[in-house]
C-alpha cells in the first residue's frame, strides 16, 4: 500500500513524524481541532495517527487507508466503520505497558496511604496526621481483572509488597495466570474477597459498566477501585453513590467516559474526597511516548514497503 501523506490529530512524540517524513512520507501533525476542521483536513490524508482524545467515526474516516493508534486501546475508533471500509486499523501494544502499570500501582500506594490529600492539605497550611492513618498492603488481595500485558505487570510488582494477587480474564487460563502466582477466579467469588481491584481489558460491550453500585455491594466494605484502563469500565454514577454511602472506601481514577470531564455527575464524582484523579496519564511517560511514535511509524513505514504487517 502507497502512502502519500498523513495526519497526526493528538499529542504524539515528534519522533513519530520525523521518522515517517524521512521515509518520504508527509505529515501534518494539528491536534485539538474542532470537528469541522478535522473533518476538513483529513480529506488531504490517506492516513490517520491518534491518541485516545480524536474520536475516529465513520464520518471522520473520509477516504483513509491506514488509521494508527500510537497506544493501546481502541475504543475511540470505530472498528466496525473502518472495517466496512476497508481501513487497516493499527496499534502499539505492549509498548506503554510499563507506563500504565507503574501509574497503576503508585494510584493503590496513594489510596492506601493518602499521599496526595495528605500532601494537598499540608500545602494548604494543614498538618494533619489523624485522619491520614493509611493502611498497608501488606496481606491485602489485590484483584486484577484483566491479566495482559498491563495487568500481570501489575500483579507482579504489589506481590513484592506482599498483596496477596487474584484474577479475572475470559482469555487467560487458570495454568497462565499461575505462572504470574496469580489465582484466577470467576468474578463472583472475586468480589467479596478484594480489598482493592484494578482494572486493565477493553472497554468493549462486554466490560462496560463491569465494576457496578451492586458490584461494589458485594465487596468488603471499604474496596477501593482502580481504573487506569477504560472510562466506563467502572460505572462512575455508581462509583459516586457507593462511595457517598460509605460501602467503596476509595477510588483513583485516571480515564472517564468524558475526558475531560465537564458533567455535573463527573464532577461530583472528581470533588468526592476519596477520589484521586488523574487527567489519564497512564501512557504520559517520556518513555512510553517515544516508544509508541516510533512503533507506530516503523507500521506505517513498513505498510508503506510492502513489508509485513504488525499491530493490526
Ligand atoms: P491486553 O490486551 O494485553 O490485556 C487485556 C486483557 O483483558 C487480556 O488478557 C484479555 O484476555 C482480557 N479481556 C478482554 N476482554 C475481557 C472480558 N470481557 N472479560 C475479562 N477479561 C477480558 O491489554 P493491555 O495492554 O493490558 O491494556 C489494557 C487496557 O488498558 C487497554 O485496552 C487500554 O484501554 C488501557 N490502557 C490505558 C492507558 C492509560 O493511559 N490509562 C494506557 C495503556 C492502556
Ligand atoms: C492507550 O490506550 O494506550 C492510552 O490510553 C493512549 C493515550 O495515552 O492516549
Amino acid at each position: 500500500m502507497k502512502l502519500d501523506s498523513v495526519l497526526i490529530s493528538d499529542a504524539v512524540d515528534p519522533a513519530c513524524a520525523q521518522l515517517l517524513r524521512e521515509n518520504g512520507i508527509q505529515v501534518t501533525q494539528k491536534t485539538k481541532m474542532p470537528l469541522e476542521e478535522l473533518l476538513d483536513e483529513i480529506k488531504k490524508h490517506d492516513g490517520l495517527i491518534v491518541r485516545s482524545d480524536t474520536q475516529v467515526t465513520k464520518q471522520v474516516m473520509g477516504n483513509l487507508k491506514v488509521i494508527g493508534m500510537a497506544g493501546t486501546g481502541v475504543d475511540n475508533i470505530d472498528l466496525a466503520a473502518a472495517t466496512k471500509k476497508g481501513i487497516i486499523v493499527m496499534n502499539t501494544p505492549g509498548a506503554n505497558s510499563i507506563s500504565a502499570c507503574e501509574l497503576t500501582c503508585a494510584l493503590i500506594l496513594d489510596l492506601a496511604r493518602h499521599v496526595s490529600p495528605a500532601n494537598s492539605a499540608l500545602k494548604h497550611g494543614v498538618w494533619e496526621r489523624q485522619s491520614y492513618t493509611g493502611t498497608e498492603l501488606y496481606g491485602k488481595t489485590l484483584a486484577v481483572l484483566g491479566l495482559g500485558r498491563i495487568g500481570r505487570q501489575v500483579a507482579k510488582r504489589m506481590q513484592a509488597f506482599g498483596m496477596k494477587t487474584i484474577s479475572f480474564d475470559s482469555m487467560i487460563s487458570s495454568e497462565a495466570a499461575r505462572e504470574f502466582y496469580v489465582e484466577k477466579m470467576e468474578l463472583e467469588q472475586i468480589w467479596p474477597l478484594a480489598d482493592y481491584i484494578t482494572v486493565h481489558m477493553p472497554l468493549i460491550p462486554q466490560t462496560k459498566d463491569l465494576i457496578n453500585f451492586d458490584v461494589l455491594n458485594k465487596c468488603k466494605k471499604g474496596i477501593c477501585v482502580v481504573n487506569v484502563g477504560r472510562g466506563g469500565i467502572v460505572n462512575e454514577e455508581g462509583l459516586l453513590k457507593s462511595l457517598e454511602s460509605g460501602q467503596c472506601g476509595g477510588a483513583a481514577l485516571d480515564v472517564f467516559t468524558e475526558e475531560p470531564p465537564r458533567s455535573e455527575g463527573l464532577l461530583r464524582l472528581l470533588a468526592h474526597p476519596k477520589v484521586l484523579a488523574t487527567p489519564h496519564l497512564g501512557a504520559n511517560t517520556t518513555e512510553a511516548q517515544k516508544r509508541v511514535a516510533v512503533q507506530i511509524a516503523g507500521q506505517f513505514i513498513a505498510l508503506n514497503k510492502g513489508s509485513s504487517l504488525s499491530g493490526v
